[in-house]
């Protein structure tokens, strides 16, 4: 017997149900702001990922599967779907022209981390980018957006913590701030945020370690430190976001672990979730398509992982849908009917299904039943040798004999 590999699922049909009422909510979001699909490819070459996300990143640093092609180039399965839309956006001359273009993909991505709940190696997530605009007007709608695929997947108490870590230049002198708070209190670091300190202190703010996480509440913020640009379109994204009913709370230290951000970050999170609590996350990267070597093009964005949506939905009671009619023989030439009238119900539309191998009734009944289906059509040694059919509603226990030729109208009448 073969196993998967750790922190990879198969996902069964049981978990189908909720998994499309994600899916679905997504769609339909994406169709009422315009957004339109990108099949992005799995995998990149591995300079996409290093160059979009940064070499210092974990992400890139230790969690991406790298591997070498054929010919010698290095090859990786994504982690996350932003550097990819990028760099098919700036490929492309014909979106990159446009003045502006919204984009949604999904799809498998891969990051080699340690497995827990909510933390896989292959993980699904639905995202959106949005290239052409600095307004503010399209970080508020990135997050209404994600908002409305969380409200519609049936996800509730949900929080949104929402930060602007400011343009490069805001982040220069807060990280020279940064490092001078930080000196002198060296000691009190884990060892991973001692090493951080110089290369990149923002993420000190990130780290989940008890005595970092004590030294930050004093930490200096940076909305306390945003030029003039940056605090107003901070203030504008929050009042477009607040007055039209989208609940944030500001979190001054979520600065995100990836490079491309600037300006606007948030998370979506959630307390069911434990340590993995944030199910959505993203923001602006007004920076990623000209370093890809495209025009500047301001840029905003975000991703949520089905799976974690998944975890905030599994308990809620959702009516999954059976079947239309499972047909129950008794072998011979009634299955040959059988066959045949499954056929003829198909072709007008019906899902059906049936047993070759299963004459007893009892049995058949009992599929029925599992496969959820709305009528069990019968066809027993009278009906085979009339012709007929015995269609049964299996709710109401009512039943009725007719030609095998009348099935399909009389099923879709009951319906
Ligand atoms: P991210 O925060 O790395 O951002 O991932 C987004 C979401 O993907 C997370 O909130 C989480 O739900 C899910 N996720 C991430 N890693 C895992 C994992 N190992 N197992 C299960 N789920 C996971 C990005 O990926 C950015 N590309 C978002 C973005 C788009 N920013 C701008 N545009």
């Amino acid at each position: 017997m073969f196993a998967k590999p750790p922190g990879i699922e198969d996902i069964f049909p049981d978990r189908i149900d909720r998994w499309n009422r994600i899916i679905g909510a997504a769609e339909s979001v994406f169709r009422k702001y315009n957004y339109r699909e990108i099949i992005i490819p799995v995998m990149e070459f591995t300079e996409v990922f290093a160059r979009g996300l940064g070499d210092e990143t974990d992400i890139v640093s230790k969690e991406m599967f790298t591997f070498e092609d054929r010919g010698g180039r290095s090859l990786t399965l994504r982690p996350e779907g932003t550097a990819s839309v990028v760099r098919a956006y700036v490929e492309n001359g014909e979106y990159n022209r446009l003045a502006a273009c919204k984009l949604f993909y999904r799809g498998p991505m891969f990051r080699a981390e340690r497995p827990q709940r909510g933390r896989l190696r292959q993980f699904n997530q639905i995202g959106a980018e949005f290239f052409g605009s600095q307004d503010p007007y399209y970080d508020y709608e990135i997050i209404a957006v994600a908002d409305g695929i969380a409200r519609g997947s049936g996800i509730k108490g949900y929080e949104i913590l929402i930060n602007s870590i400011g343009c490069t230049g805001d982040r220069e002198a807060y990280i020279a701030l940064l490092k001078k708070f930080y000196e002198g209190k060296k000691e009190r670091l884990c060892e991973d945020c001692k090493k951080r300190l110089d290369k990149n202190a923002m993420r000190l703010l990130d780290c989940k370690n008890e005595s970092c996480r004590d030294l930050k509440k004093e930490a200096p913020v940076i909305t306390d430190h945003l030029c003039r640009d940056c605090a107003e379109h901070h203030d504008t994204v929050k009042s477009y976001l607040a007055s039209n009913g989208v609940i944030c709370r500001d979190d001054p230290f979520l600065v995100r672990g990836l490079d491309y951000y600037t300006r606007t970050t948030f998370e979506f999170v959630s307390s069911q979730l434990g340590g993995q609590n944030a199910f959505a996350a993203g923001g602006r990267y007004d920076g990623l398509v000209e370093h890809f070597g495209g025009k500047p093009t301001p840029a905003v964005g975000f991703a949520a992982g089905i799976e974690r949506m998944y975890l905030l939905i599994e308990d809620q009671e959702i009516s999954s849908s059976g079947i239309d009619a499972y047909i129950v023989h008794v072998g011979g030439e009634s299955l040959r009917q059988a066959v045949e009238l499954a056929s003829r119900l198909r072709d007008a539309g019906f899902s059906v299904d049936m047993d070759p191998a299963s004459k007893g009734f009892k049995a058949q009944f009992k599929k029925a039943d599992r496969e959820k289906s709305l009528y069990a059509v019968i066809i027993g040694e009278d009906e085979s040798a009339a012709g007929t059919c015995t269609v049964k509603d299996l709710k109401t226990g009512e039943q009725k004999t007719v030609s095998s030729s009348e099935c399909a109208a009389m099923l879709a009448k009951s319906q």
